[in-house]
């Protein structure tokens, strides 16, 4: 081309000619015809080496049998092997013993984020507090209804937790109801009166809240003296409960409430072990197959479960 370049009427035409413009016949450049030839070439070795031909079930093989889910696989192999120490190690240890050691809580809380988000930020909220008004408890505070030790979190984890509160639609009047409203609302500003009490003792209200209305661990009966409301401090939202309860499935307006179970099987072992610590026997001596029948539901594993614990128990509400 680089000859013909100033003497276009020495190249032959196409014989196409327009307003007496002539389309020249000049052959493409060298280097773009090297570059073709390259590329076909490359394709022939790319051919050969890589999965290529779509077959009916499947493709060509390619020489180095290289596949996206292989390297995947690989890769992944790589992963697991860095963290295999870790997991193997926090299998061993107790949910205490891993919230003293800095560089496996570092891992528990690292490798717990996908696991939260998975499993329990739907309800509870990313970060641990959820949508207000959704009935979800908040687990970045300082209220806990079954306990902040990192243990009753792994506890609440395992073996899932619906408080129970029945409906008192038909053991109340409803001026009993008005005076129980006011007494829950007065409660958290610090001037619940002497009536208001003596109703809430009278009412069987003590039971399961606690003669200083703080609530109690065992139930999950929510704390009514402090500004932090399970569910609402709106008065509407206080009388509903008391009128049909929470969980109490012979009211068709109860309030549901309740956190899966995560494993069955942990929670029982983790009730046998406390049980053997009680009564002064050697945990380590418990005979598992008697405890256990096989068939207990995992939905998370034991480590799993140990590094939510721990990671929820950092969110800033752990005792
Ligand atoms: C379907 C919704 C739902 C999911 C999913 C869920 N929770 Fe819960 N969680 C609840 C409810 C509701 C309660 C309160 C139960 C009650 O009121 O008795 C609760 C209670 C708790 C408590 C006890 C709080 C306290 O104050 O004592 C902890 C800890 C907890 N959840 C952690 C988790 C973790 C970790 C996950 C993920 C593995 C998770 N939850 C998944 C609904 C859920
Ligand atoms: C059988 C036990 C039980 C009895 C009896 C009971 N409660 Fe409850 N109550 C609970 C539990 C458990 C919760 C928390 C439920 C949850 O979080 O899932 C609760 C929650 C509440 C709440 C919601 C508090 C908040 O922060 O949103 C109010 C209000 C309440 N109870 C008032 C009363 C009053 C008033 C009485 C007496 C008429 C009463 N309860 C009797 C177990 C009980």
């Amino acid at each position: 081309m680089a000859d013909n370049k100033n003497k276009p009427n020495q190249v032959t035409d196409t014989g196409h000619s327009w307003d007496g413009i002539k389309e020249l016949n000049n052959p493409p450049p060298r280097w773009w015809l090297n570059s073709l030839w390259l590329s076909g070439l490359l394709v022939i070795v790319y051919f050969i080496l890589y999965p290529s031909l779509p077959l009916v079930n499947d493709s060509t093989k390619g020489l180095l049998g290289w596949t996206q889910i292989k390297e995947f696989k690989e890769d992944l192999a790589k992963v697991e092997a860095k963290r295999a120490p870790f997991e193997d190690k926090l299998a061993a240890m107790s949910v205490e013993a891993i919230l003293a050691d800095p560089e496996m809580l570092n891992y528990a809380i690292g490798s717990s984020k996908v696991l939260y988000g998975d499993n329990c930020a739907a309800c509870h909220g990313t970060g641990g507090a959820p949508a207000a008004g959704a009935g979800y408890p908040n687990l970045t505070d300082d209220d806990w209804l079954y306990g902040g030790t990192v243990r009753e979190i792994e506890m609440s984890i395992a073996n899932g937790r619906a408080g129970m509160m029945m409906a008192h639609e038909k053991s109340l009047n409803t001026e009993e109801v008005n005076q129980l409203v006011s007494f829950v609302v007065n409660s958290a500003n610090g001037t619940a009166t002497e009536a208001g009490k003596a109703l809430f003792t009278a009412k069987g209200c003590f039971a399961c809240h606690g003669a200083d209305a703080k609530g109690i661990k065992a139930m999950g009966s929510a704390n009514l003296t402090d500004k932090v409301w399970r569910f609402s401090g709106d008065e509407e939202a206080i009388r509903q409960i008391i009128l049909h309860g929470v969980n109490d499935a012979s009211d068709a307006e109860t309030r549901v409430a309740q956190m899966p179970q995560w494993s069955e099987k942990l929670a029982i072992m983790m009730q046998v072990r406390a049980d053997a610590i009680a009564d002064g026997e050697d945990p380590n001596a418990i005979d598992w197959t008697e405890e256990l029948d096989g068939d207990e539901a995992e939905r998370l594993t034991e480590t799993d479960i140990k590094k939510l614990a721990v990671y929820v128990h950092q969110f800033g509400g752990g005792q």
